[in-house]
Parts: C-alpha cells; sequence; structure tokens
C-alpha cells in the first residue's frame, strides 16, 4: 500500500501504541496476575472490608501453612541490587520483593526505595520525580508539603507497578556529617517527627505501603555496621526515640526499619528494647518491622526480639527460621505475629483491595510541578546584606553566574536513595543507572532559568574551576551569583568544609565583585569562611527537578522565600559535641588496610542536646541558628496569651513590608527547673502566609511530649508542675515574645 510518509509514520506510531497496550495487558496478566477480587468474598471473607484489618489479617493467617508463613517474612533474594544474583520472576526490579500467597489473592510485595523518587528507573527505562531532599522539605516547615511530597511519591510508586515505599528516614541530625542527613528531616525530634510522619501519610493515601526507617540511631555512616550507641534513656526517649514516636503515630506505617548499628551492646535489628519495649509496646506500633539490607544477625534473637521480616533475603528467616520454629526455639505464635502484622498492614493501607495492577506512565508534569513548589518552599535566604536580593530583573545589566555546573543542572544525594536522572547525569549524559556514590547531576540548569527571569541583562557562565579565572570573569559584571555544592551520600560520612578549593572561589570572586551571592546546594550544612564577604546566600539544599526554577524564581523575588533551617550551621567542627566522628580514625584505618572497621562505641554525651539544644546549653555562637530563614517582606510579633489549661498560646503576626510572604513563627519552651535542662525545646510551630499589611492571630497547642520530660521510672512522658517559660519567634535566637504557662498537672 503506498501511503503518504506522514500517513506512514502515523501508523507506524498507532501500531506502536497498540502493541505497547498489549504487551502491557500482557504483561500485567503474566507477571502480575493475581487480582485479589477474582473470587466472590464467601470464598474469600477476609475481602470483606466491613471487617477490620486486623480481622482480615487473622482470617488469612488462618489458612496458611507453615510454608507459606516463612515464604512471606523475608525476601526473595538480592536480584537487581547485586550483579550476577538472579531476579525473582515476578520481582518489580526493586530493592526488595516477597512473593504474595497466589492462592489466596494475597499479592507480592514489592518495594522500592523511594526517599526522594522512585529509585532505579532506568533500569526500566521509566521516569521518575526527583523531589528536593527531605532535609529541604523539612525547611519548608510545611506539613501541607510534606503530605504533597508523600502523595508525589506513592502515586509514581503505583504507577510503575510498586506497592511499598522504603523512604521515611527520621534518624535525627545529631551529627551533622552524617552522609545521610539530606534523606532525614533535620535535627529536632518535633519537627523532623512531623515531618517524615506526614510524609509518609501522604505515601499511604495513595494505597501503597510506607516505612520509617532506620530505627534507630543511624546517625552516622562511619562504622555504621558495627558502632555501638550509648546514651542515658530519658535522653534516648526526648531526642532519637522522639522522633520516631512522633512519626510513627501520625502515620501508623506499614513497617519500621531496623538500623545497621548496636544499641547498647545488641544489634538494632535483634534489640528487645528498641524493636519490643519501645517501639511495639510503648509507641503501640502496629506494623511490622523490617530489617535494613543485610543488616539481620541472628534468627532465633531477632526473631523473639521483635524483628518481623528479613530483607533483601532468607538467610535468618528462611529455612533456618522454620527450623526454629519446628524446635521451639521460636513460638509459632511469634511467627504468627509477624505474618499478622504483614497481613495487617496490607489491608489496612490498602494494597489488596486496590491491586496496583496495570503499570502506568507517571506523569511528569504533575511532579515537576509538585517538586517545583516544595522547592521554593525549602530555599532559606541565610543572609541578604544592603537587600542585595530579590535582584531586579531591568537594573541588572549583567550577571556572572559562576561554579557547580549551574550550566547544566543540580546536585543530587547519593546512595540507596538516588533516582535516575532523566536521560542520564546531565554533566555527562549517558542513559542509565547511577553509580554508587557518584555525583548526579539533574537537568534542571539554573543559568537557563536566570536568563529568563532577566532577558535583559548579559548573563554568563564560568565553570569556577579555576577561582583566579572565575574573580577575573565577575569583575565587572553587576553581581557575581557562585553556586557551590557538596556532595553527601549513604556509606560515608563528610567534612563541613567545601571540597575543590570552593571556599578559595568564593573568596576570590567575592574580593573581585562586592556584589556576590552563594547558592549552596548541600546534603547538610557546611563551614562558611567567606561568610562576612558575601552580600547573599542561599541555602537550596539538594533542589530536585524543579530546582533550577526555584532558585531563580527566589533570586528574582517571583517567589518570597520563606524556608527556615532544620538543621544549625556551626562556624567550626571543633564546637560540636564530637569534633571529630566517632571511630573516623579506625574507619580510616581499616580503609587503608583493607580491613573492616574494628568494633567501636560512640558516646552520646550530649543526650537529648541535640542540635540548637546543644549550642544553648554549651553557650556557643552557632553560624546561622536552628529556625533561621529571612525573607523579602519583614514580620511583626505582638500579643502574646498564654492558655495554662488548654497548655496553648496565640500571638498575632504582622506583615509589616511591602510584599507578601510566609512567616513561620516557632515557639520554644523552657521547661521548669526540675528538668534541670539548660536548654529550649521547640514544642509548636505555624506557617503562616500573609499579604502585605496583613496580620493574623494564629492559636497553637503545645505538644504535649514537648512539655513532658520521659521519667526512666515509670516508663512515661510526665509534664513538670511548674512554670514553663515560652519564647515565640522567628528562630531559635531571634525571639520576639515570651510569657508564663504555668502548668499545675
Ligand atoms: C539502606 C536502606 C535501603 C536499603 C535498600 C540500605 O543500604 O541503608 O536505607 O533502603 O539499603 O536499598
Amino acid at each position: 500500500m503506498n501511503l503518504p510518509k506522514s500517513a506512514k509514520r502515523f501508523s507506524v506510531l498507532f501500531a506502536a501504541i497498540i502493541l505497547s497496550i498489549l504487551c502491557i495487558r500482557f504483561v500485567s496478566r503474566t507477571c502480575f496476575a493475581q487480582s485479589s477480587t477474582q473470587s466472590a468474598p464467601a470464598a474469600r471473607p477476609w475481602m470483606n472490608t466491613s471487617l477490620s484489618p486486623d480481622q482480615r489479617a487473622d482470617l488469612v493467617l488462618a489458612q496458611l501453612t507453615l510454608d507459606e508463613k516463612i515464604q512471606f517474612v523475608h525476601g526473595a533474594g538480592w536480584g537487581v541490587l547485586r550483579e550476577g544474583d538472579p531476579v525473582p520472576p515476578r520481582s518489580n526490579l526493586g530493592a526488595g520483593y516477597t512473593p504474595g500467597i497466589d492462592r489466596l489473592g494475597i499479592p507480592d510485595i514489592n518495594l522500592a526505595d523511594s526517599a526522594v523518587g522512585v529509585r532505579l528507573g532506568a533500569l526500566q527505562s521509566r521516569y521518575a520525580t526527583l523531589l528536593p531532599s527531605p532535609l529541604g522539605l523539612a525547611a519548608t516547615w510545611s506539613l501541607k508539603s510534606a503530605n504533597l511530597y508523600g502523595e508525589v511519591i506513592g502515586r509514581e510508586l503505583r504507577d510503575q507497578g510498586f506497592n511499598m515505599s522504603i523512604g521515611g528516614g527520621v534518624d535525627l541530625a545529631r551529627e551533622p556529617r552524617n552522609g545521610r542527613n539530606w534523606e532525614y528531616a533535620g535535627e529536632d525530634p518535633l519537627l523532623a517527627g512531623s515531618i517524615v510522619g506526614n510524609l509518609a501519610k501522604g505515601v499511604q493515601s495513595q494505597h501503597v505501603m510506607g516505612d520509617i526507617k532506620h530505627y534507630a540511631f543511624n546517625d552516622q555512616e562511619t562504622g555504621r555496621n558495627i558502632v555501638d550507641v550509648h546514651i542515658d534513656k530519658r535522653a534516648a526517649r526526648e531526642s532519637d526515640l522522639l522522633a520516631f514516636q512522633i512519626a510513627i503515630v501520625i502515620s501508623d506505617p506499614a513497617a519500621v526499619m531496623c538500623s545497621y548499628n548496636k544499641f547498647e551492646g545488641v544489634y538494632a535489628c535483634e534489640n528487645d528494647y528498641l524493636l519490643t519495649q519501645v517501639l511495639k509496646k510503648d509507641f503501640a506500633f502496629k506494623g511490622w518491622v523490617v530489617s535494613d539490607w543485610d543488616g539481620t544477625h541472628s534468627t532465633v534473637a531477632a526473631a523473639r526480639n521483635g524483628m518481623d521480616m528479613e530483607q533483601p533475603q532468607g538467610e535468618y528467616f528462611g529455612e533456618a527460621l522454620k527450623k526454629a520454629v519446628q524446635s521451639g526455639q521460636v513460638p509459632e505464635s511469634r511467627l504468627n505475629d509477624m505474618v499478622h502484622r504483614i497481613l495487617r498492614s496490607m489491608f489496612a493501607t490498602g494494597v489488596v483491595d486496590y491491586p496496583v495492577l496495570p503499570r502506568r506512565v507517571v506523569d511528569p508534569f504533575k511532579g515537576l510541578e509538585d517538586a517545583q513548589q516544595i522547592a521554593e518552599e525549602s530555599i532559606v535566604l541565610l543572609k541578604n546584606s544592603d537587600k542585595i536580593l530579590p535582584l531586579s530583573a531591568d537594573k541588572t545589566h549583567s550577571i556572572a553566574v559562576i561554579g557547580s555546573h549551574a550550566d547544566v543542572g543540580v546536585l543530587s544525594g547519593g546512595g540507596s536513595a538516588q533516582v535516575d536522572a532523566p536521560g542520564g547525569n546531565a554533566i555527562d549524559p549517558k542513559p542509565g543507572t547511577a553509580e554508587w556514590q557518584k555525583p548526579m547531576w539533574f537537568p534542571s540548569a539554573p543559568l537557563k532559568f536566570i536568563r529568563q527571569a532577566a532577558p535583559k541583562a548579559k548573563v554568563e557562565f564560568n565553570p569556577g574551576t579555576d577561582p583566579t579565572a572565575a574573580a577575573a570573569f565577575a569583575k565587572s559584571s553587576d553581581v557575581a551569583i557562585v553556586f557551590v555544592n557538596q556532595f553527601t551520600s549513604e556509606d560515608s560520612d563528610y567534612p563541613l568544609t567545601l571540597p575543590d578549593n570552593q571556599d578559595a572561589l568564593v573568596k576570590a570572586v567575592a574580593a573581585a565583585n562586592p556584589r556576590t551571592i552563594v547558592v549552596i546546594e548541600s546534603g547538610t550544612t557546611i563551614l562558611m569562611p567567606w561568610v562576612n564577604d558575601v552580600k547573599g546566600i542561599l541555602a537550596a539544599w539538594y533542589p530536585g527537578i524543579g530546582g533550577g526554577q526555584a532558585i531563580a524564581n527566589i533570586l528574582f523575588g517571583a517567589v518570597n522565600p520563606s524556608g527556615k533551617l532544620p538543621i544549625t550551621f556551626t562556624k567550626s567542627e571543633a564546637d560540636l559535641p564530637h569534633p571529630q566522628i566517632p571511630g573516623w580514625d579506625l574507619a580510616m584505618k581499616a580503609a587503608q588496610d583493607h580491613k573492616p572497621v574494628p568494633p567501636f562505641d560512640a558516646n552520646y554525651t550530649a543526650g537529648a542536646r541535640v542540635g540548637y539544644k546543644w549550642f544553648e546549653s554549651e553557650k556557643k555562637e552557632p553560624l546561622f541558628s536552628f529556625g533561621h530563614g529571612l525573607s523579602y517582606t519583614t514580620f511583626a510579633y505582638s500579643n502574646l496569651k498564654v492558655d495554662d489549661k488548654q497548655k496553648q498560646v496565640s500571638f498575632t503576626v504582622k506583615n509589616t513590608g511591602s510584599r507578601a510572604g510566609a512567616e513561620v513563627a516557632q515557639v520554644y519552651v523552657e521547661l521548669p527547673k526540675t528538668a534541670a535542662e539548660s536548654y529550649k525545646r521547640l514544642a509548636a510551630w505555624d506557617r503562616i502566609p500573609l499579604a502585605p499589611g496583613e496580620s493574623k492571630t494564629v492559636t497553637l497547642p503545645l505538644n504535649p511530649l514537648c512539655l513532658s520530660i520521659f521519667d526512666v521510672q515509670t516508663n512515661n512522658f510526665t509534664p513538670l508542675p511548674g512554670d514553663y517559660k515560652v519564647h515565640v519567634g522567628s528562630s531559635a535566637k531571634d525571639l520576639h515574645l515570651a510569657a508564663t504557662l504555668k502548668v499545675t498537672e
């Protein structure tokens, strides 16, 4: 048949579309043929949605053989994660896979790393939205954005055929050099727990199971498989464990991942105190405990002490567990409890009632829009001398953009949370999966968006690799914008000094051009020996796929910055509780000798004094305080009232400038003297958008856990009778109002 070229092209396209639809249908029928709704409720009474998730789980459990139970409590192998390992036939090519029970219509569990977007997309040419890092999300202080963040992840997981997210990191940024801080939500238990809890809630709103990790005290990567953490019990409950408690209570997550490290001499994944006493009893956690990958060290101890599922394989929870159950070393009731917890979470989140079939293409535009919006709320304006920002598009005639590959994209964090960039690494584009610990740049070039924002200006780029050349380049322009970056990744910790001579770059440019602005893309805090030399500083975290546009929008004032620091920036590592990371020397030596890191302790002598609490109690001046973040408008605080009975406060915030903006108003409390604390605690906050001249009175309940101390004798959080000094302000150090709350009971 002689068809014109365009018609031929159309028919080829049409045939391709039909073929792919048929393929997807075939694949979904064969590979994912487990629709749970196939048989009638009478034959499968657990499909009766009017029963509770617990009742439904018990009905399934009653049908299971010992082998089926065992099959359900471990992964089916490393699959795509380890080169050369077989890939289980129905695995969706994520980090983990546990086969379901086909004869009962219980679906497989397909788990994907997804702390910041769905990992390993390139393996199957699938796109996933890269969101700003969770640390950036915490800088929004917005529970709404945390929910949205989770929704994006849940939506894209589901579209890609996964029914479980592994993300939800809530380890406190107790150690600013931790290479995974970018995956977590900062240093304060209330802020981190609330952000991550809402994130996991957002994931689960998409009928995808969520998890919270790494439980607990996995606060450094140095020697993470061997470090033994010690901390006073009260301090433990008021810091790291409190963050988990808050996140778990908010989200009721399907799972909690136990961590690699030891706690008080016992591996976290077989630690009765952490898993059974605190998590399952005190927090009333109803889901299951999944091991971190290869984080299981025993069968009987792990099973008896509260771990419920081994991933990604069945070395300890496969045949070995079956034998332990048969010999009575592990009671069958404990195995039943493990399976019950898994099934209950599957019913509770809806993965049985709403199976993930068929696979769909994700909506990249929706993802991009959401990612950009969150990035815009997350960027923190740290410094703005002489109101250098926002830049005026009309009055700025020449702009020197320098460094950090700002001409091609934005940086992301490394490790198991790394998302694949569309088209490959933007600085070296080859399609494919990210390499372990190799910095990956996403195609969202700040340079392009700066040019769009200032169409009349001469905007030029210099790579910044030679500070002298960069300074000469910047000298004659109206303004110099230097991008600096700090790559961080799982499995390593990082000094806070910027790598690659970037401090010298900033110094040289600032010396050449008095109107220098620095934009930081980082996974945690950094040192700034040039802080007094530059006019403006933005912390953009790892800003995600909408990052380039978001940064330009802040620089030119299309968006008024509203982010606030979720982590204290120190002036020097010497001011930290551990001037050197515990075990650092041992780990360096072991790496040199090609030997495993020997056992060592991390003594958390700072106790609950994490971040700003440490700085305040030690009377050390931070570089930028927790909660700090400037705006292009100004806010005034007034009229603080406390309600002793309701334990809440109200106050008024007014936008006293000429631009619309949002203020994150923070409430800190000093406990009565009997608490023996020398620091304030964050107890509430609100993100308040205000038009110019507008004022708003907000009433905020103070979190009861933040008004209490953990009483080790009674094993309870107890409020202390007495006077609580309440402070309201725009950061932990910039406090505007104070009053006294009297607690009698
Ligand atoms: C990480 C986990 C991750 C798992 C699976 C481990 O190395 O600690 O956070 O979910 O790998 O990729």
